[in-house]
């Protein structure tokens, strides 16, 4: 590993591991995202490309709020697989988790306003009333389907 990955890693780290040692947050290790991709995997990946892009475009955004909202924007804590099918457009999963996930990081660790924003607009634009208007919200939009494409791919 090179040095400035590794000085990236430690500064990811240094904001998140009071989340990652949390045992809510280790429970979405048993849900999986995409493919062999679990929940945790993916959210951690998505704060590294977040972070990755912020540095590479010199956005300068608030570290905690993009590191944070990244790790928690799929913060929902169920099987996404088993959820309840639904006809209902609007109450499928990919419409409803940011929302869920919101309110557990409110409930659980109480995140402020911008970094429940994070969270709330990462489908945008499938949600398309939760639109991105932070810098960090966008970056993060953007990392998560980077990410998603990633994981999707890599299991064929
Ligand atoms: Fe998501
Ligand atoms: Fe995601």
């Amino acid at each position: 590993m090179n040095k400035e990955k590794k000085a990236a890693d430690l500064e990811i780290l240094s904001y998140l591991k009071e989340y990652l040692d949390d045992e809510k947050v280790r429970k979405m290790n048993e849900y999986s995202a995409h493919g062999k991709t679990s929940v945790l995997s993916h959210s951690l990946a998505v704060a590294k490309m977040a972070y990755y892009l912020d540095r590479k475009f010199g956005f300068n955004s608030d570290k905690k709020v993009l590191l944070v909202g990244a790790l928690l924007h799929d913060f929902y804590l169920y099987d996404w697989h088993d959820a309840k099918l639904t006809h209902k457009l609007l109450e499928m999963h990919g419409f409803t988790h940011p929302m869920k996930a919101c309110e557990n990081a409110v409930k659980d660790f109480g995140i402020d306003k911008k970094t429940q924003e994070v969270i709330k607009c990462h489908m945008w634009p499938l949600t398309f009333k939760h639109m991105p208007r932070s810098k960090e919200a966008m970056l993060v939009c953007m990392a998560d389907k980077i990410c998603a494409l990633k994981e999707t791919f890599n299991r064929w």
